[in-house]
Formats: structure tokens, C-alpha cells, sequence
């Protein structure tokens, strides 16, 4: 379970969330939609200890954990892991060398080349991406989709337990939209893991299925409802929440 509970979160002296609440129970899946420049990002970058925004007050528990106490590495030990809006590039790590030493790491064990090698192939062709790709450095030189896709890989290798999605549609065109939710649903029914998904796509979300949909504005949460509330905003926008 993750519970954000008065959560104020400052940007450079500008204050983006006051006071913001909300409880994600494990296995469910919450959006949070909302105008653009609202926080949502600054959500999603709170909970991995961003040190660009600054936490004032509140507190974020994950399994009784307090965040605020905890590292960025502490939190992805901890099974956390974010897709973001614009994944960065590291060029000189490969994405193999990246996943092995993470995955040995995560799991404590000396990792076995070849049934690595299997099972990232099998992820590849699953995601329709070129085997090339493990061999490659981390985003690097990748298209805008090709870098959402290529995080997906990370998730199917390594197994977050909580998966945060900050506009995993953005550069997508529609067959890999398609491929990358068929792959978000297939990984959430076999690992049941929680999920923060953060999109301005109501397609994306209704096929996802949330259990909550949020919508974040004047930098707390302005309504809480079912997936019903996306046919809401899809016909009223935003103007009637405050
Ligand atoms: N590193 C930063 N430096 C300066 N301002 C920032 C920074 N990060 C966020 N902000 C500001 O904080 C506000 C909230 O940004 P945030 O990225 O959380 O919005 P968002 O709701 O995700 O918007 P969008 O839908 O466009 O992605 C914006 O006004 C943004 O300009
Ligand atoms: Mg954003």
C-alpha cells in the first residue's frame, strides 16, 4: 500500500502540491489526470525523492515505510520503479549490462547468462523490439517511442512491484500504443503489482481499467471517482473541478 497523506511539495520556492492526499492499496490501479503544469510529474518524481523537488511537509509510506527517510536507491530496492515523460539516455551502459547487474543485485544471485539471454529475448519479441536493443546503450539514440517501449523491457526484466507511468503514451504511434497496454495488462494480472498512471490519453486509461480515477488541480486532488470520470473529463475538460 502507498499512502501520500498532506503531502506539500515545493519546485524552486513555488509551491506545486499543498496539502495532497492519496492511497493506492497493493494490486490497484489509480490514475490521475489533470491540466497540464498541475504536478502530476511532480507526484510521480516526490515519490522517487527527486532531489529537484523539495518535500515540505506530509509523508509518503510504502509498506510502513516512510520515503522520506529513504534513498532513491532505497526506494527501487523497495520495488518502486517509474516509467517517466522523458526517460533520459545513458550512453556507455547497455541495457543488458544494466539489467544484470540490477536484476543480481535485486535478487541477491549470481545471474546465469543464458537464461538471461532467453528471457530477454522472449521480452523483445513480445514488445516487438529488436533483439539489437539489449546490446545498446540505455535509450541512447532511440526514438521517442522506441525509449517507452525499451523501459517496459526494464519492467518485465526486473518485476517493480508498484509501477508508475507518467505519460507512457507520449511518442507512441497507435500499433505500439496498442502493444505497450496489452503488455501493461498482461503484467499487472500476472504480478498483480500496483500502478500510478499519470496520461492525458482517456483511451489508454479506459483500457487499462483503473480501480480510481483522480483528477489533480489547484495542487490537490479536486475529485476522486471511477472510470466513469473519464467520460466526464473527455466531455467537460477540466473547468468544472476545483
Ligand atoms: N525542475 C523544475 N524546475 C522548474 N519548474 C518546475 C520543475 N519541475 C516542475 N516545475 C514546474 O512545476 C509545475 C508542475 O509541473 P509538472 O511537471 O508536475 O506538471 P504536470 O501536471 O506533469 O504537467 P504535464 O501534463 O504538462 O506533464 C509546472 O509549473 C512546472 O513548470
Ligand atoms: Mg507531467
Amino acid at each position: 500500500m502507498l499512502k501520500i497523506e498532506d503531502l506539500t511539495v515545493n519546485v524552486l520556492d513555488k509551491k506545486i502540491l499543498d496539502s495532497f492526499n492519496m492511497e493506492i492499496p497493493d494490486g490497484e490501479i489509480h490514475a490521475v489526470m489533470g491540466p497540464n503544469g498541475v504536478g502530476k510529474s511532480t507526484i510521480c518524481r516526490s515519490i522517487l525523492k527527486d532531489p529537484n523537488y523539495s518535500i515540505k511537509n506530509g509523508s509518503i509510506i510504502y509498506n510502513g515505510v516512510d520515503l522520506r527517510d529513504s534513498t532513491t536507491t532505497d526506494i527501487a530496492r523497495m520495488g518502486i520503479m517509474m516509467i517517466s515523460q522523458s526517460p533520459i539516455a545513458i550512453e556507455g551502459v547497455t541495457n543488458g549490462e544494466m539489467l544484470r547487474i540490477a536484476l543480481s543485485e535485486k535478487n541477491n544471485e549470481h545471474i546465469d547468462i543464458f537464461s538471461f539471454q532467453r528471457e530477454v529475448k522472449e521480452i523483445c519479441e513480445k514488445l516487438n523490439i529488436p533483439e539489437s536493443f539489449i546490446h545498446r546503450s540505455i535509450n541512447d539514440g532511440m526514438s521517442g517511442g522506441e525509449r517507452k517501449k525499451n523501459e517496459l523491457l526494464h519492467v518485465w526484466m526486473l518485476k517493480p512491484s508498484f509501477l508508475i507511468l507518467d505519460e507512457i503514451d507520449s511518442g507512441l504511434d497507435v500499433d505500439a500504443l496498442k502493444e505497450v497496454t496489452k503488455s501493461l495488462k498482461e503484467y499487472h494480472k500476472e504480478t498483480n503489482c500496483s500502478m500510478l498512471i499519470i496520461t492525458h490519453n482517456p483511451k489508454l486509461l479506459k483500457d487499462l481499467n483503473p480501480d480510481k480515477v483522480h483528477i489533480l488541480k489547484n495542487k490537490k486532488i479536486a475529485k476522486t471517482g471511477s472510470i466513469e470520470l473519464i467520460s466526464e473529463i473527455e466531455d467537460l475538460g477540466f473547468k468544472n473541478y476545483s
